[in-house]
């Protein structure tokens, strides 16, 4: 039987990309146009500043998917944009566009759910069967899924303050390391003593699989604020902010992630015990979404996969951030589900997974 093409379009952050997938697990094309160097002056994403380069970026974006996957719209079965969750300006536009195509072309059209493209592409790299258990943690969420199914999701554990990203990102801003900042403190920890520094492990003494971060956050100001008061006191080093030293930033990273990774870890014991983890026999201990990068949660998450008997599975890096195959590819399983839009379907800004 012939595949079926899916074209993904992705905008809901800072990366506007598109990409030709088929049924058959191949991706075809793949174009991501970052922008991180625009958003790197001002510390973080600017929501206008995104907004504008995706109406700038997607036109080309889209021509140059269908030219390197040498096809035409008019070879493309189903179109799949992101309706949310995420920055609203930039899913009108990517969604919008999307709609635009579909009508134009005469093709069916799948709103995609950003957190679903996450939770599906290690069935798309990886070929994950349902039901599976997921840490999904990205720049806007932190949760814990039972995921039985496309469209059919179970809560399981969620941060009660901010996402591990989030977390990553504030603590690389202090540390004056840039954004985004989970790659260079995951890359700085590699380097360091995780035993230098001490960070709560928030939660860990309570039973659940709710996360708390913003606890590891406050600590590595306090920590640093601490360090700094002292570098700046000494006699001969008498500046307001002292430069911080190498070996500092690399123990300090290592530190941090230590306690990030040993929190996800609890959680994730909690939730392979959970008594609808259990009644549902999950396959495979999943991670995904941006902080699924991080070479300490994919190492934990390895460890205690083979500990409790369960498949790992992880997307290739390249496919843990946001990117348009994820969308494609969540866009062909909607689509053999018969889950096409058939009435006008609104951007959301949020739009949790458990409401699928
Ligand atoms: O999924 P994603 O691309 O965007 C959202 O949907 O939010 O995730 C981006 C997040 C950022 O916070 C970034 O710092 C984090 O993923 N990230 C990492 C790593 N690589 C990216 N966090 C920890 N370790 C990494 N290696
Ligand atoms: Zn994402």
């Amino acid at each position: 039987m012939k595949p079926i093409l899916c074209l993904g379009i992705e905008s809901s952050c800072d990366e506007t990309s598109a990409a030709v997938v088929d049924s058959d697990r191949n991706i075809l094309s793949h174009v991501i146009y970052s922008q991180v160097p625009q958003h790197q002056k001002f510390g973080g994403v600017v929501p206008e500043l995104a907004a504008r380069a995706h109406i700038l970026a997607f036109e080309d974006v889209v021509r140059r998917a269908l030219l390197d996957a040498g096809k035409t719209i008019n070879d493309i079965d189903v179109i799949a944009g992101v309706a949310g969750p995420g920055l609203i300006g930039g899913v009108i536009v990517g969604w919008l566009g999307a709609v635009g195509m579909a009508q134009g072309a005469g093709k069916p059209l799948v709103a995609v759910n950003h957190l679903e493209a996450h939770a599906l592409v290690p069935r798309l790299t990886n070929n994950t069967e349902f039901p599976f258990l997921l840490l999904l943690a990205s720049g806007g969420h932190s949760q814990i899924l039972l995921v039985r199914g496309v469209g059919d999701y179970e809560l399981i554990g969620q941060t009660l303050d901010d996402s591990a990203g989030e977390c990553y990102d504030k603590v690389a801003k202090m540390l004056g390391l840039g954004y985004p900042g989970g790659p260079v403190v995951d890359s700085r920890a590699g380097l360091g003593d995780s035993a230098r520094f001490k960070f709560p492990r928030p939660l860990c003494d309570r039973p659940g699989c709710d996360f708390s971060f913003s606890g590891i956050k406050t600590a590595a100001r306090t920590i640093l604020e601490k360090c700094r008061g002292r570098i700046s006191s000494t006699p001969n080093g008498a500046q307001d902010i002292a430069p911080l030293q190498d070996e500092f930033i690399d123990d300090f990273c290592a530190s941090f992630q230590a306690a990030v990774v040993d929190v996800m870890e609890n959680r994730m014991r909690n939730a392979i015990r959970d008594e609808r983890v259990i009644a549902a026999s999950p396959t495979a201990l999943v991670v995904a979404g941006g902080v699924a990068k991080n070479s300490g949660i994919r190492a934990m998450l390895e460890r205690l996969a083979a500990e409790f008997g369960l498949e790992y599975s992880a997307p290739p890096l390249s496919l843990c951030t946001d990117n348009g195959a994820m969308v494609a590819w969540a866009g062909i399983e909607n689509f053999l589900h018969g889950r096409v839009v058939t009435e006008p379907v609104a951007p959301r800004p949020r739009w949790p997974l458990t409401e699928l």
